[in-house]
């Protein structure tokens, strides 16, 4: 009777998707914690690579309950179309298999406007955001001026609400030079969707202390990455949510000794899509080799917005600050295949700043722009490595590499995976 939480260790796109799909078959709930449809999710299943936003993994586990719980932000058009295309592939995504919690915010058209206001006028300073809205709807939420989910089932208290999102909007855009949004429209486009997920709503705090008063397993799935935490990320360049284990406490409204196992996601190298610092970051033929062509659906190029991910070397300096800051119990280390045949490879385990060695990673975004990376290098192996199903499959300098992680980090890898199958992860 426990929450296990799964986190990304660094800033996104680590494979929490094919991890949480894994873990959704032990649960009785998979609770997806924060963010909204700015996180792209990617599952296989046979051949095919299902891209979810919203949705939690339990999605195609049919005796799954998956919660859209309170710390998220929901655009109900991406619900909509999400629920639809999973549906058709034979989700069965009915009102007792997905639950928004009433104190769930929704996030609405003005919030998608203003977000790519905020980003016009930060000019070179641009976050490089989705632009799905989601600083906006966060910002509301903290002015306490949001609509929650809770409001679904009252078309005229919905509408009003609606109608006061649209006004407060448009007062900003204005400000921004913006053209107005049109509430008429708004209201109409909005009114059928609320009626449609108006029976999904509920309590799911209540929901998940009743799963685990019964002895039953949750899974809290995190969208983005712990370095793009809102407070301990690389602020401001980060997302407007709680991405490390305390937004699971916050968001599902439970206490710490519920939550028996931390799980870090992390690739065996690093990327990062939008702008911020990036020490260990690649901008050469290697970063491009790490990248992957985009011909496959492994590749690093943004699932939500199709983005080229910027590449580089694994930062130790990086995952160890994210074991503390989460409490990580394990790591799972994905995409170890993509190292195959780099000779010889490198892992930063310190930075230099201003001369000066630092072994912390800095929570102060003028330091850290500041710092280079140490590297240590370790060999590489050849032959290839997908089909490997236990540890003893791997060769030896992958296992050192693994080990170095272990030592550096002072989590265990409790996993890895070594192609985007659901068969190509292991327990170690
Ligand atoms: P998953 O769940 C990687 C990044 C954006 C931008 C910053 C702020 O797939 O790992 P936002 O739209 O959230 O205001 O953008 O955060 N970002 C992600 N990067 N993976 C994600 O999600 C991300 N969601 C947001 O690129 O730098
Ligand atoms: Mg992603």
């Amino acid at each position: 009777m426990s929450v296990t939480a799964l986190i990304g260790a660094q800033w996104g796109d680590e494979g929490k998707g094919h991890i949480a799909d894994r873990l959704a078959a032990e649960s009785a709930i998979v609770a997806r914690y924060n963010g909204g449809d700015n996180a792209g999710h990617s599952i296989t299943i046979g051949s095919q690579v299902i891209r979810t936003h919203l949705i939690p993994a339990g999605a195609f586990h049919p005796t799954v309950t998956n919660v859209l719980a309170p710390g998220m932000v929901i655009n109900l058009k991406s619900l909509a179309r999400e629920v639809d295309e999973l549906n058709h592939l034979g989700a069965n995504l009915t009102p007792d298999r997905l639950k928004i919690d009433g104190a769930a915010n929704l996030l609405l058209p003005g919030h998608i406007a203003l977000d790519g206001a905020n980003e016009v006028e930060r000019g070179s300073h641009a976050i490089g955001t989705t632009k799905r809205g989601i600083g906006p709807a966060y910002t509301d939420k903290a002015a306490r001026v949001a609509v929650r989910a809770a409001l679904l089932g009252d078309p005229d208290a919905f509408e009003r609400a609606v109608r006061e999102h649209v006004a407060h909007s448009n007062q900003l855009l204005t400000l921004y030079d913006q053209p107005a949004l049109d509430a008429d429209a708004i209201v109409k486009e909005y009114a059928p969707l609320a009626a449609r997920f108006a029976p999904f709503v509920g309590d799911t705090t209540a929901l998940v202390h009743a799963t685990l008063e019964r002895g039953e397993h949750i899974l809290a799935e995190g969208a983005q990455g712990t370095l793009l935490d809102i407070d301990h990320g690389t602020y401001p360049f980060v997302t407007s949510s709680s991405t490390i284990t305390g937004g699971v406490l916050t968001s599902l409204g439970v206490g710490p000794k519920h939550v028996k196992r931390v799980i870090g996601v992390a690739k065996a190298f690093c990327s990062r899509v939008g702008a911020g610092p990036f020490p260990t970051e690649l901008s050469d033929d290697m970063g491009a080799r790490l990248r992957g062509t985009g011909a496959n659906p492994w590749d690093e190029y943004g699932s939500t917005t199709g983005r080229p991910r910027r590449t580089g070397w694994l930062d130790l300096v990086a995952l160890k600050y994210s074991a503390r800051v989460n409490g990580l119990t394990e790591i799972v280390l994905t995409k170890l295949d993509i190292l195959t045949g780099i000779h010889p490879l490198r892992v930063c385990i310190a930075y230099s700043y201003r001369d000066e060695p630092i072994s912390n990673f800095p929570s102060d975004l003028a330091v850290l722009e500041q710092c280079t990376p140490i590297f240590s290098e370790l060999p590489g192996w050849e032959q290839d490595i997908s089909g490997a199903r236990r540890i003893e499959d791997l060769p030896l300098a992958a296992r050192v590499y693994i080990l170095q992680i272990e030592t550096f980090t002072g989590v265990r890898v409790s996993h890895v995976s070594v192609g985007p199958e659901r068969s190509q992860i292991f327990e170690v």
